[in-house]
């Protein structure tokens, strides 16, 4: 499903478009359960210094330089948004892991890479934007190695939400959440075997706190300052923000249905 952004906004144009240009600029992407949910994930991809991995939707390239230093493996990110890509490379250089880590521009549903190219192929919040998400696993069975893992951590409905927080996500993120049976059926469909799904509540202080601690005091203020600088001067953002809070309920009460979830599965 496209959403395109109302009159109000820019033509043309997703709502994840404007959202993701917003984390562009603010140098900032997230995933629900942060460092520690990556580091899972690692582990149940199998994922040590003899691996090849493809970060899907790599956003700044954290990630893919945390995976790297930590397991000393190879990897490829890949990201829909030529900003987000920029900043990965940079990121990269910045932590001297040039000859580990390398980020290309390419889309989820139609990756630019040969078949049975990794040993993992992994993505953190990402094919919740995808539009057509049974298109994209596809891609990533293509290029993954036999034997090899695709394992995702995604936004999921721990309980079934009302039908106007569907609407809520979709209008401000253009995301579709799905529930665990709704992702695992996108797992199961196109074969892949030793299927795990994982989910968890997502603890609203917790997160915000691993988000602080993950970004240095420098990265986690400048991503504030680029949010307010871009209240400031787009109109665009002041709209999509103004959007973003008339929310109809109080966050915590958001928590009740909203949670993630690890989804793996062996090509
Ligand atoms: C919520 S951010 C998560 C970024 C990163 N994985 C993280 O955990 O911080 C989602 C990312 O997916 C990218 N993305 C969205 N649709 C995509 C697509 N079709 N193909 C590749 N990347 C996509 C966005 O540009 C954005 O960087």
């Amino acid at each position: 499903m496209v959403i395109k952004m109302k009159n109000e906004y820019e033509s043309e144009k997703k709502i994840s478009d404007s959202y993701f240009e917003f984390q562009a600029v603010m140098g900032m992407t997230k995933h629900m359960g942060g460092v520690k949910a990556t580091e899972e994930l690692a582990e149940s991809c199998h994922i040590d210094k003899d691996r090849y991995v493809l970060d899907i939707g790599c956003g700044l390239g954290k990630t893919a330089c945390h995976l790297a230093k930590k397991y000393g493996c190879r990897v490829t990110g890949v990201d829909i948004s030529e900003k987000m890509v920029e900043q990965a490379r940079k990121r990269a250089e910045k932590a001297g892991l040039e000859d580990k880590v390398e980020f290309r521009i390419g889309d989820a549903q139609d990756l630019p890479f040969e078949e049975s190219s990794f040993d993992a192929v992994i993505g953190e919040s990402v094919l919740a934007f995808v539009e057509d998400k049974p298109r994209a696993l596809k891609e990533f069975i293509r290029v993954t190695k036999t034997e090899g893992y695709i394992g995702f951590n995604e936004c999921t409905w721990i309980r079934k939400p009302p039908a106007r927080l569907i609407q809520y996500i979709s209008d401000v993120l253009g995301a579709v959440f799905l529930t665990p049976n709704g992702w695992q059926e996108i797992w199961e469909k196109p074969g892949l075997k030793d299927i795990i799904v994982r989910t968890y509540k997502v603890r609203i202080l917790e997160q915000w706190g691993n988000e602080i601690r993950e970004l240095d005091f420098k990265e986690y203020s400048g991503a504030w300052y680029g949010f307010f600088s871009l209240l400031f001067k787009s109109p665009e953002c002041r709209k999509w923000a103004r959007k973003t809070l008339s929310m109809p309920w109080n966050i915590f009460a958001l928590l009740k249905y909203f949670g993630y979830g690890i989804y793996i599965g062996r090509k």
